[in-house]
């Protein structure tokens, strides 16, 4: 119990305990970060409780006051606020865990036994806490980590029995948190392939609302495992209190939010146990994934740049380093290639000047060549007729060019028409007497199997050992899981209901082994769009799809609302010619992510093949500004006619901010200035308009200095219009 905080209680009440005796000698255990501040305190029986949760108090001696200021105190309290709610015993409410022992009895009870903080170093730190049931050789570790500059928490939980025989868990969440507040106000998103990430906010009411995903493979497909919380009133950019939350799990999620009879929140948040009961054999553990949130009392604004500050330093792969821009040859060609067509399109990413040229679907597979999305996948070898001299000779022809070159890869996935399917049949997740079910022609391989997951391990170990020079992957995953069963678990006597666990788990076996072996290798995540993205994931991943959806106008409200909770430097953001916007529009939009492009750069006229090589040198000079700084949602496209996004540098000494005509109305645009935020109001600031489209002027003078706190205060006009329909400024120190 080294940083314990053990009070002898001089109150006579403490809050949520049945019978509220106050108790000697109580754990108190502070959970803080830089500004907050999450209170756990044992009851008299030890039944750990959440008594607060927010902002911090400068005086942690006082945290012990808050049990005295609470007048809910009927036969319900000590249910709702637990800490970590077990199944079956004193606690009827929605559990955070339940289990069935050995025995078959299914209570439980958790008590607080101890607790430890580790410091990581002088911005992280570990606090352990341990519950055991006092009957059953069950015991619980509660892990709350915390990123103290960031304001950032990651919980999840560790699960042990040491019962005669295994035991099996039915329900096991990450984490399980407490909220006392007004009003409660969600916003979480819906959508299906290339309509990802639609925004609703609804005010929380009695009962539970569920968030959740049984699809298994492409779990985000409808809706991802990420929201925001609103406190009292909905939080804007700039005000309000609001928790962004997000589990960083590549598969089932499930959160419950539920708003008990005192009108306070309970939300326990971790891996849907939908189908999914698993067993824990003795003395073994069952570490769940992480639940991670950040907690503000400004707005949604701070909220994120703290979640993007502590996911580039402490989470993505190589996070805060660099990112290659590329032509994609997906639109520009689909399936129909051959070598010389990609010698051409390697000399026309040179000439656009990206970093890389990455080759898509439609490479492999000879029995059943991969000419469409019916056959071949699974065939991981080089179609014959379209490539004879192979991915070396591509390798080496892209670097002749003076270009990298990376490669689309859908390992998890294989169609029926394929060798692989004909040799191994019970790789396949499918139901051994039902009719297959397809997405897009093609079903998931079984993962939870070892010999599987050495062979999606291989199909990227051998593309890398033959082509040492591979410098990208794209990793794609088309189906979602239907037909849930393992021929794998059935054989070696395991539970069907691990699967969808086991597959997860299986996918992060492959990508630690790669990147034991490829640290660097930058590798996309793709999901046919779908956006496939979780924190997890994003160990092994340094950018992902947000979707096949690259219509500029859709791609500026579904990026909005992916920052909330990932930073640009993973938004893979591509000029295709979806949309009907000009040239100069899709490149301003692609500009605010991580830039790419799936054109014809050959089809380009001339003017528009100038302003795409300009456009890619300017992208080169503000890029670190976008991937590595902080982001400001200025005008909101949902409210407004327009959307204004502003990123700026740590030291404030340069901002670009992006602007974006959305509706068209009655003359719309920026007729007023608006205000300006992420700027040092004593600095004096020049502004440059950026990316014009050639022969095109602009109207925003450029010998103008401004304060910082003029633009921050009466605000600045990019002259956004119909006929400027996209604007990029820089804003830059005038010294
Ligand atoms: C879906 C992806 O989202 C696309 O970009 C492309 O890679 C296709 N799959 C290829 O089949």
């Amino acid at each position: 119990m080294k940083s314990a905080f053990r009070i002898s209680f001089l109150l006579a009440v403490l809050i949520f305990s049945n019978d509220f005796l106050f108790a000697q000698n109580a754990v108190i255990i502070p959970i803080e970060t830089k500004d907050n501040a999450l209170i756990l305190q044992a009851d008299k029986e030890g039944h750990l409780g959440i008594t607060y949760f927010g902002k911090k108090l400068g005086s942690q001696s006082e945290y012990q006051l808050i049990a005295s200021q609470s007048r809910q105190r009927d036969g319900n309290a000590g249910i709702y606020n637990s800490a970590y709610t077990p199944a079956g015993s004193w606690n009827v409410s929605e559990p955070a865990l339940q289990i069935t022992h050995h025995d078959g009895n299914k209570s439980l009870d958790l008590i607080y036994v101890s607790h430890k903080t580790a410091k990581e170093n002088d911005h992280v730190s570990l606090t352990s806490i341990v519950l055991k049931d006092p009957v059953y050789a069950v015991e619980v570790t509660l892990n709350y980590k915390t990123y103290f500059k960031e304001n950032v928490t990651e919980q999840w939980s560790v699960i042990k029995s040491a019962e005669k025989a295994g035991i099996m868990l039915e329900k096991y969440a990450s984490a399980n948190l407490y909220f006392i507040a007004k009003d409660y106000f969600l916003t979480h998103y819906n959508g299906t392939w290339a309509k990802e990430m639609n925004p609703e906010q609804e005010q929380l009411t009695a009962g539970i609302r569920v968030l959740d995903s049984k699809l298994g493979t492409r779990a985000n497909l409808f809706q991802p495992p990420s929201f925001m919380l609103s406190f009292d009133k909905p939080a804007t950019e700039t005000e309000g209190k609001v928790l962004l939350g997000t589990l960083a799990w590549s598969g089932n999620f499930r959160m419950d939010f539920e708003v008990d009879s005192y009108h306070n929140l309970r939300l326990i948040a971790g891996i849907n146990n939908y189908a999914s009961e698993y067993p824990l054999a003795s003395n073994q553990e069952f570490k769940t994934p992480s639940f991670i949130y950040t907690f503000s009392e400004n707005g949604k604004g701070e909220a994120s740049r703290n979640l993007h500050n502590w996911a580039r330093k402490y989470r993505i792969l190589d996070g805060e380093g660099s990112r290659l821009t590329l032509l994609n040859n997906w639109e520009a060609t689909y399936f129909d290639f051959n070598e010389e067509k990609l010698s051409g399109l390697f000399k026309d990413g040179k000439k656009l000047g990206v970093d890389l040229f990455l080759l898509d679907d439609g490479w492999f597979a000879n029995k059943y060549p991969r000419n469409n999305d019916r056959a071949g996948l699974g065939d991981w070898k080089e179609n014959v007729k379209k490539l004879p001299n192979g991915i070396g000779y591509l390798v080496k022809e892209a670097k002749a060019a003076g270009i990298k070159f990376g490669i689309w890869v859908e390992p998890e996935m294989v169609n029926p028409k394929s060798e692989l399917y004909e040799k191994h049949p019970d790789w396949v997740i499918k139901q051994p007497q039902r009719p297959e079910h397809y997405m897009r022609n093609q079903l998931p391989l079984d993962l939870s199997n070892p010999e599987v997951q050495n062979f999606v391990y291989g199909i990227l170990d051998k593309l890398f050992t033959e082509n040492p020079e591979i410098a990208y992957i794209k990793w794609d995953c088309n189906a979602i899981t239907f037909n849930a069963y393992s021929a794998y678990l059935e054989k070696s006597k395991q539970k069907q209901s691990q699967l969808y666990l086991d597959y997860v788990k299986g996918l992060y076996k492959v990508l630690e082994k790669l990147r034991a072996k490829y640290p660097k290798v930058p590798m996309m995540l793709c999901s046919g769009g779908g956006g496939r993205v979780d924190y997890e994931a994003l160990k092994y991943f340094t950018e992902f799809w947000p979707s096949d959806n690259t219509d500029p106008l859709e791609r500026i409200f579904m990026q909005w609302e992916y920052s909330y909770f990932y930073p640009a430097i993973t938004h893979s953001a591509h000029v295709t010619d979806w949309g009907k916007q000009p040239l100069k529009f899709r490149t301003d939009v692609a500009m605010m992510g991580k830039l790419g492009y799936d054109i014809v750069v050959s089809h380009l006229n001339e003017k528009d093949l100038q302003f795409s090589q300009q456009a890619v040198a300017t992208y080169d000079a503000i890029k670190d500004v976008v991937w590595h700084g902080d982001l400001y949602r200025l005008v909101d496209p949902k409210e407004n006619d327009f959307a204004s996004l502003l990123f700026s540098t740590k030291n404030k000494d340069r901002a670009i901010l992006f602007s974006y005509m959305t509706g068209n109305r009655n003359g719309a645009g920026s007729d007023t200035p608006f205000r300006l935020q992420g700027l040092d109001p004593a600095k004096k600031y020049k502004v440059k308009e950026l990316n014009l489209y050639p022969e095109t002027k602009t109207s925003i003078k450029e010998d103008q200095v401004y304060s910082g706190e003029f633009l921050m205060t009466v605000g600045f006009n990019p002259a956004v219009s119909a006929r400027r329909a996209s604007v990029i400024v820089e804003i830059s120190d005038a010294h």
